[in-house]
């Protein structure tokens, strides 16, 4: 009879979970982890490692708005599939004991990007850090470092980049094909578009930044991709947390000169009502390409919810390139087998 029980039981739970699996991307729609709950990684980035993705993004805190300061740290999830995390934990977390510290509950830490550097075999993450009861005033960039995917990330250093006293603000830290990473980010406080080079252990900027020439003034939340000899970057204007209209340029180099492409996305979200002309409600954060499959890319947009920030939902969308041009159209629910189909 117990035996029955349990084996009645284990079948529940299997096929719970079984029907909880997610099959395809609902952009714009809330998306849970592997524990039922919505997933609380915004302004993040994903990268493949070992035969996974993880996905690291701000950790907003429950109950508070963005004005009650949100930011907790960096959270990730771990997945083989991209549709289905496993919620690996907050592997940044501010203090909440020392309020001396640089990462001082308070602090506002946006946009990490993580990337794995080869060479010294370490996990780098960098995120846009203003510290506790400054504003968004000065921008540094904020460093950890961790040996695992998961973390424990174990926060580094700070520097003002963009040649500026007054730091920068969104940004894109791009591993270019000569194996250096490059800062590309909106230079405070004029709001210029420069890039600059990071030194060869990628802790801090190794020389002076360089307007990028063809980016327009005001370009927030930077992605950059390159494609068919081609340099992508999908960004934003600037108008807070509101969404504006999302911006595309190309260039053969990555300090340009660039083209603009004007507004790649196309379409409608119907959960909102609004359109391609303010990004579908969101903002960029990310381009990923997809393991294993040919110019398979998806752009990562953030729909803010700055008034209960862990709220905050997802827009992925795939790439589609017309002519050598990738546009975004609005889909209401996907999955990768849109890739194996001719473009
Ligand atoms: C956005 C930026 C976000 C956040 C917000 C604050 O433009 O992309 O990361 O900083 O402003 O208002």
């Amino acid at each position: 009879m117990k035996k029955g029980l349990l084996i009645a039981l284990i079948t529940t739970i299997g096929l719970y979970t079984y029907a909880q699996k997610n099959t395809s991307f609902t952009p714009g729609k809330p998306w849970k982890d592997n524990n039922g709950v919505h997933i609380n990684a915004h302004g993040g980035n994903v990268i493949f490692f070992k035969n996974k993705y993880y996905w690291y993004g701000e950790h907003k805190i429950a109950g508070k708005s963005e004005a009650q300061m949100a930011d907790g740290g960096i959270h990730c999830y771990s997945s083989t599939d991209l549709l289905n995390w496993k919620d690996e934990g907050i592997v940044l977390s501010v203090s909440y004991t020392d309020s001396t510290a640089d990462l001082a509950y308070g602090c506002i830490l946006e946009r990490p990007k993580i990337i794995y550097d080869k060479n010294q075999k370490k996990f780098i993450a960098y995120f846009k850090y203003y510290p506790r009861g400054t504003g968004y005033l000065k921008g540094y960039i904020g460093m950890a470092t961790s040996n695992s995917a998961t973390g424990p990330f174990i926060y580094k250093n700070k520097f003002l980049g963009a040649s500026s006293d007054f730091g920068s603000g969104d940004f894109s830290m791009y591993e270019n094909v000569d194996n250096n990473v490059y800062h590309l980010t909106v230079r405070k406080p004029d709001k210029t578009f420069v890039i600059g080079k990071l030194s060869k252990n990628r802790m801090q900027p190794e020389g002076k930044y360089e307007p990028v020439k063809g980016i327009e003034k005001h370009t927030e939340a930077p992605a950059v991709i390159f494609h068919n000899k081609k340099y992508f970057l999908l960004g934003s204007g600037s108008s807070g947390w509101k969404p504006n209209k999302a911006r595309l340029f190309m260039a053969d180099s990555l300090m340009g000169e660039f083209t603009d492409l004007g507004n790649p996305c196309v379409g409608r979200n119907p959960h909102n009502g609004i359109g391609a002309d303010t990004t579908f409600g969101g903002q960029s954060a990310y381009i990923l390409k997809v393991s294993g499959k040919k110019d398979a890319y998806i752009a990562m947009f953030d729909i803010w919810k700055p008034d209960t920030p862990i709220e905050g939902l997802y827009i992925w969308l795939p790439i589609v390139f017309e002519k050598g041009i990738p546009k975004i159209y609005w889909k209401d629910s996907w999955n990768l087998n849109f890739f194996n189909k001719k473009q």
